[in-house]
């Protein structure tokens, strides 16, 4: 039995993460702003210092920490409270447990797809976010509206894990740093976004291979293979769990990439080769 820590576990794919761990034996601390273990406040320094004290009063030992907390980008939110939550919220967790983590121990991060997906996100806000500038990434998120924000946060989470997963502190003590980037996933936030009266119409404006949304349980599977031993070489990686958007999106590489013009040379090769051999096979 391991012990893990979940926050933003009172909904969605918190409280499904938590179901899982639990029905695989599992013990689980969660953390919410309610119907929680541990009742704090994320969205600010003195709620994310009592959550990690209150977590540490309960686990001596923790071996995956998994801080699902966060708030869309709709209409009407505070582009801040995003900043807040969704980054310094998830960082306060995995650091401030970073102690009680053992060898082998890993984190999970909520990124989410429309880090590539969703155009026009404000990249500064993720700079500073990246540079632990809480005050900065806050000043920066309210020049805009929170559907800006929200992907920013996600995409500083993605970085995070790949920036600081691979040193010492973390993969040279044996924890891992990984991150999952959902699609639109079924649970009460894509709910709210669907009742958005000027965002409510791009719910299922993107392309899903699948063709539907995803469950949450189809998200905590993929949360709980990254914590599990059999992700033991995972470090810094960034997993889709989309259905299919982002390949169809993207299906040679994101927008906007720098990639080397060898590399784009050799792929149209590889496409156009590819196109030719359907063609004669149509032929026969
Ligand atoms: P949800 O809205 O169902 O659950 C979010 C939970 O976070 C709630 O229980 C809420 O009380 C808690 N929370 C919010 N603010 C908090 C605060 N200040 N302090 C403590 N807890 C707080 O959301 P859902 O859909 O389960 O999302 C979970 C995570 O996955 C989020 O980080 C979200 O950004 C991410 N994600 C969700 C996607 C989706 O389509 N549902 C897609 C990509 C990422």
């Amino acid at each position: 039995m391991k012990t893990y820590v979940v926050s933003g576990a009172a909904s969605g794919i918190g409280a499904a993460t938590t179901r899982l761990l639990r029905d695989e034996g599992h013990r689980v601390v969660t953390v919410d702003r309610h119907e929680a273990d541990v009742v704090a406040d994320l969205s600010t320094a003195a709620g994310r210092q009592q959550a990690v004290e209150r977590v540490r009063h309960v686990a001596d030992v923790v071996h995956g920490v998994v801080p699902c907390a966060g708030v869309p980008g709709l209409t009407g939110v505070d582009p801040g409270l995003v900043v807040s939550v969704n980054y310094f919220g998830a960082i306060a967790l995995a650091r401030g447990l970073r102690p009680q983590l053992a060898p082998g121990a890993s984190v999970v991060l909520l990124a989410s797809n429309s880090i590539t997906c969703q155009p026009g996100w404000t990249a500064a806000v993720a700079a500073a976010c990246l540079r632990d500038d809480e005050d900065d990434a806050r000043a920066a998120a309210n020049e805009v509206d929170a559907v800006h924000v929200y992907p920013a946060t996600k995409a500083a989470l993605a970085w995070w894990a790949r920036r600081e997963g691979v040193k010492d502190e973390w993969a040279g003590q044996g924890i891992r740093l990984n991150a999952v980037a959902p699609g639109l996933i079924a649970t009460p936030m894509t709910d709210r976004l669907r009742e958005d009266p000027q965002l409510g119409v791009f719910a299922d404006a993107y392309p899903s291979a699948l063709g539907r949304p995803g469950r949450p349980e189809e998200v905590a599977a993929t949360i709980a293979f990254l914590l599990s031993d059999a992700a033991s070489l995972m470090v810094g990686s960034v997993l889709f769990v989309d259905g299919g958007t982002d390949a169809l999106m993207h299906p040679l590489r994101p927008e906007g990439m720098d990639v080397h013009p060898v590399v784009v040379g050799v792929l149209d090769k590889v496409s156009s080769l590819a196109t030719r051999a359907r063609a004669m096979r149509r032929r026969r």
